[in-house]
């Protein structure tokens, strides 16, 4: 069956009015963090409360039995003390001061000594009295160890300095909040950098973004790898492996890692005159380092959480994959885990010094703070690529079970304390995530597919979208092959949309060892099977390939869906060949034609729009074939060469003769994709106009 071509998918790239509103409401989420989060702890009206009880404290009233609240809010002599102390010592400020601290003064009348009734007019009535009787603390006359039955002014440094301590004490609890917002501010506008250039780039500006010195930053800089790979595993140690940033992703974690480290190890004001710890400056160093990585740690949560849903806005708005927002949430999760551990011991060493172990460890917020690092290490260990490699699935159900205890272990250690927007945030950004995860599964409903296979290990999955809902090419599907088996379980696969049928997804699976060859299993290898399935989607980016004068396609075995459907779009979006477009396709048999030949007689309608070449490495394969196997002559219209592409003789090629800008994509065998990606960034300077690479294999 032929398609009607005219009724073509509508194009489903954002508006720039949807992408400003986008970025404006994601950003406006982070506002509320700044606003509503944990209320300042180095205030000077607390403060000096604190301080005028240090300061008292080396003289006896007689409180009989009551609280110390409730003595210090009705007791003339103590509570006389208190309000002239706050009086005098209270520093100078230009908002009105005094009439907070009293107002906190009743306040915590009332919480903790049940006292109410305490106004700004009885504090007033109670300093004047005090004024008559009031005595000095350093006069010769008082005896410390006697009871005092009159109010009494401590000491102006004794109180000035306590004054100090606790504005560095909680002062430094605030700044491990800012520090916090300052991280995730961080990643907020290097992404925003990252979706202004990929603005660039869908309106076709980045064309003229073109000279030699700016492509030799580009080749160093962001189009770079480290040691060569990328999708491709780099091999730590024998095998090893484990997931390499690229060189941009590297300097935007070191940028990070930097602002981290200074935050965790610097900035404390440590000094031996200090009443809250004394002179052993080691404690105070050790105290405040272990709030302040505390803190920054909780606030990781948000970002680490938003970087890994599959609905992350940001993707969208800034053309950052998910395999680079993935590895953005790795190093993140893995940050905040060395911020925990500092936690930890600091406070470790300081209740060891205590000898207060024993006794914290009876105390559930702790036992529960000290599960939730367990948990948080036992999840970093799970998360090494070769057991992800190995166990995908074992891997995810584990890692978001334990990631959800962890999260609640968070809240419960944090609960008597504060900092607790942190966690909401997260919780907030995972719910929403299942919320719309769950409303993709609900638009594209559960209609039967037809399953097929094929050749080559790859089976075919062929089912009828609803009218409205958008594909576009490059985008990808989890697929949920609803069978009782396998339901619960959702794989990314790329699909290409009425390509082989009208408002048909076809989607092309090559059976690995886990999902894909149950599914393979239960299909058998006879004729179609029926099967509902479900596709949440569709999600990626399209790569705006319109905008450049040639378009170089590269795919490698099954990696070829995606290259094809915008090659096909491309074709489409014009009425007369106006681009050079070239799709190479690197096999290794002719049975990887057969699955792949519906799609590929399509092609055969568009030969005036796009070369096709196709490249097979099987040493079975024969070029005479071509005259005489049935499948190779009903394409003797493409190009077929035999063994691997020669990728550095083609990109030069390409390349050197393009008259106008160059797109250039890939997908398939990561090798393949990461050599691509080394060639196009030495190889830039080799074209007079601008290049750029786009690649879409995703390994996450
Ligand atoms: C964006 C994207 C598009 C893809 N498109 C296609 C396609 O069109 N055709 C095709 O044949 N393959 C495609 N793949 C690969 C496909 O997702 C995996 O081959 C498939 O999930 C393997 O399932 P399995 O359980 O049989 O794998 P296993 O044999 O258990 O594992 C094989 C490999 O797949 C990885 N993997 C397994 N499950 C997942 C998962 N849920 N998410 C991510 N990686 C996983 C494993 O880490 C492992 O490296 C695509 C992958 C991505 C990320
Ligand atoms: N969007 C996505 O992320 C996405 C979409 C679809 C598929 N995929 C992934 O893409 C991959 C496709 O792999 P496959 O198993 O189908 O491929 P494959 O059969 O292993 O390889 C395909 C062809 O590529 C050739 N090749 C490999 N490395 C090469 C190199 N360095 N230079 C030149 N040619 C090279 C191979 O040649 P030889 O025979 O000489 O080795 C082979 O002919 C899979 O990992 C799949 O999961 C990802
Ligand atoms: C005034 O202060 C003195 C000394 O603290 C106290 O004994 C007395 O009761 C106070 N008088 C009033 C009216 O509060
Ligand atoms: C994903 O996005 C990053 C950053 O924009 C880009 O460098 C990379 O080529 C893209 N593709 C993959 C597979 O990482």
């Amino acid at each position: 069956m032929r398609i009607p071509y005219s009724v073509l998918t509508k194009n489903s790239r954002l508006s720039t009015t949807t992408t400003l509103f986008l970025l404006t409401t994601s950003i406006i989420t982070f506002l509320p963090i700044l606003t509503i989060a944990e209320p300042q702890h180095a205030t000077k009206e607390q403060i000096i409360i604190y301080a005028c009880q240090q300061g008292l404290s080396p003289y006896k009233f007689d409180c009989g039995d009551q609280s110390y609240w409730a003595c210090a809010c009705q007791y003339p002599p103590v509570f006389g003390s208190l309000v002239s102390c706050m009086d005098s010592y209270l520093p100078e400020d230009n908002t009105n001061i005094k009439e907070k601290a009293w107002n906190l003064l009743s306040e915590n009348c009332r919480k903790y000594g049940d006292v109410h009734g305490v106004t700004q007019k009885l504090i007033q009535s109670v300093l004047t009295n005090s004024t008559k009787y009031l005595i000095n603390g350093d006069d010769k006359n008082l005896r410390r160890d006697e009871i005092n039955y009159v109010p009494i002014l401590p000491n102006k440094e004794d109180v000035l300095g306590s004054f100090r301590d606790y504005w560095v004490f909680l002062g430094n609890l605030d700044i491990g909040q800012y520090d916090g917002f300052i991280i995730n501010y961080y990643f907020l506008v290097v992404l925003s950098l990252c979706g202004l250039f990929y603005q660039l780039k869908r309106y076709s500006i980045i064309r003229s973004f073109h000279s030699k010195w700016l492509n030799s930053i580009r080749s160093k800089l962001s189009m770079s790898l480290i040691f060569g790979s990328h999708s491709n595993e780099f091999h730590i140690y024998k095998s090893f492996t484990t997931l390499l940033p690229s060189r941009l992703e590297f300097f935007v974690l070191l940028g990070y890692f930097t602002l981290n480290a200074h935050f965790v190890f610097f900035g404390y004001e440590i000094y031996p005159k200090n009443h809250i710890f004394g002179p052993n400056t080691t404690r105070q160093f050790l105290r405040y380092i272990a709030d302040r990585s505390g803190i920054i740690s909780l606030a990781h949560l948000p970002i680490l959480v938003l970087f890994a849903g599959r609905n992350n806005l940001l993707i969208r708005l800034t053309g950052v994959n998910y395999s680079s927002f993935m590895i953005y949430h790795k190093w993140t999760a893995r940050v905040m885990f060395f911020d925990a551990i500092i936690h930890s011991l600091a406070y470790y060493v300081l209740m060891l010094q205590n000898g207060q172990l024993s006794y914290y460890r009876s105390l559930d917020w702790f036992l529960n703070g000290v599960n939730a690092l367990y948990l948080c290490l036992v999840i970093v260990i799970l998360a090494i690529h070769n057991f992800r490699k190995k166990c995908y699935e074992l891997f995810i159900v584990m890692h978001i079970s334990l990631a959800a205890l962890f999260f609640y272990g968070c809240y419960l250690h944090c609960k008597p304390f504060g900092w607790l927007s942190w966690v909401y945030y997260a919780a907030g950004f995972w719910i929403s995530d299942r919320v719309l995860r769950l409303v993709n599964l609900w638009k594209f409903g559960a209609p039967m597919a037809k399953i097929h296979y094929i050749s080559d290990q790859t089976f075919k999955v062929s089912v009828q979208r609803p009218h409205n809902w958008r594909a576009f090419p490059g985008c990808f599907v989890y697929v949920h092959f609803l069978h009782p088996r396998l339901f619960w379980q959702s794989h990314p696969f790329t699909i290409v949309d009425s390509v082989e049928g009208f408002q048909e997804v076809t989607i092309y699976i090559k059976a690995k060892e886990g999902l894909t060859k149950s599914v393979l299993d239960i299909i058998g290898i006879q004729g179609p099977y029926s099967m509902r399935v479900s596709l949440e989607g569709p999600y990626g980016i399209e790569n705006p390939l319109k905008n450049y004068d040639n378009v170089l396609l590269i795919a490698g075995g099954n990696g070829v869906p995606g290259p094809f459907y915008h090659a096909v779009e491309l074709a489409k979006s014009s009425l007369i060949p106006k681009r050079r477009i070239k799709l190479i396709w690197v096999i290794r048999s002719i049975d990887s034609l057969r699955w792949f030949e519906k799609a590929l007689e399509v092609a055969l309608d568009y030969l005036g729009y796009f070369e096709i070449e196709i490249h097979i490495t099987s040493k079975d394969f024969q070029l005479d074939q071509i005259k005489t196997d049935p499948l190779l002559l009903k394409f003797r219209d493409f190009k077929f060469f035999k063994g691997r592409l020669n990728s550095e003789k083609v990109l030069k090629e390409e390349l050197g003769n393009a008259v106008g800008s160059v797109a250039i994509t890939t997908c398939g065998p990561p090798i393949l994709c990461d050599q691509i990606r080394k060639l196009v960034a030495n190889e830039l300077n080799a074209c007079p106009y601008r290049v750029d690479l786009f690649e879409e294999l995703q390994v996450w």
